[in-house]
């Protein structure tokens, strides 16, 4: 499988025009650009090879629910990857790992990809906590999960350590490699039919994409401040394309 790429360009760039001109210098195969809400119609069309994500998405497809965006109204603007968990989201609106299981299954359900993300902070890391963390956010985050769900669809899993995303700061990939096949094995306990994808997320530049991507374990990676930079994001791809 190409390594994918995931733009994620959280509350970037400022206005239309800007976003529009992101879009343009950034549209490659094996990406999927994630912008605002607000942005994904301008930039959706002018994508001729990347594919649109959004950051979120609510777990009903219509009704009362003010200020939410649904599965359906992200699919007819041809969304096609859907962010669910991310951890500002978690920290700044208080996700909870069941909000996040019901917005998964909701994409899932209108055939969407859902990229969920999981990851533990500096406190959690340092106490020890980290593969309980993670095999919570797993567990609660994929209850919903049904056979008729998951059928011949695929969920990406985004590792982000908390402390990694935005700081400079990132993981050494022999313990995301391990985070991973930790992952793995909790995932067959659950026994569910979806195919699993690995992808590492925080603080990925140029300069340590080549460090992840060259274990064929991780499938990818998410990127977030870099992924506001043409020239920082074309390499990053460059260096993704040898590994594919
Ligand atoms: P970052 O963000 O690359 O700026 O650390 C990663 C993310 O969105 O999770």
């Amino acid at each position: 499988m190409a390594k994918l790429i995931v733009a994620n360009w959280k509350m970037n760039p400022e206005s239309v025009a800007a976003a529009e001109k992101l879009a343009k210098a950034t549209d490659t195969a094996s990406l999927v650009i994630c912008p605002p809400f607000l942005f994904l119609s301008n930039v959706g069309r002018i994508l001729q090879k990347a594919r649109l994500g959004a950051q979120d998405v609510f777990w009903q497809n219509s009704g009362a629910f003010t200020g939410e965006i649904s599965p359906l109204q992200l699919k007819d603007l041809s969304v096609e990857y859907v962010i669910v968990g991310h951890s500002e989201r978690r920290q700044y609106l208080g996700e909870t790992d069941y909000m996040v299981a019901q917005k998964l299954s909701a994409v899932l359900g209108a055939g969407l990809t859902p990229i969920l993300c999981v990851g533990e902070t500096k406190k959690q890391r340092d106490s020890g906590e980290q593969f309980k963390i993670i095999t919570e956010q797993l567990n609660i985050g994929l209850s919903l999960l049904t056979k008729n769900l998951c059928a011949s669809k695929s969920i990406i899993i985004a590792y982000e350590p908390v402390w990694a995303i935005g700081t400079g700061l990132t993981d050494d990939p022999d313990s995301t490699l391990k985070i991973i096949s930790f992952m793995k094995r909790e995932l067959l306990k659950l026994n569910q039919s979806c195919s699993y994808h690995f992808i590492y997320g925080g603080s990925v530049t140029s300069q340590n994409v080549e460090s992840f991507l060259r274990h064929q374990e991780i499938e990818g990676v998410l990127v977030g401040g870099a992924s506001l930079n043409p020239a920082e994001l074309g390499t990053i791809i460059k260096i993704a394309e040898r590994y594919s």
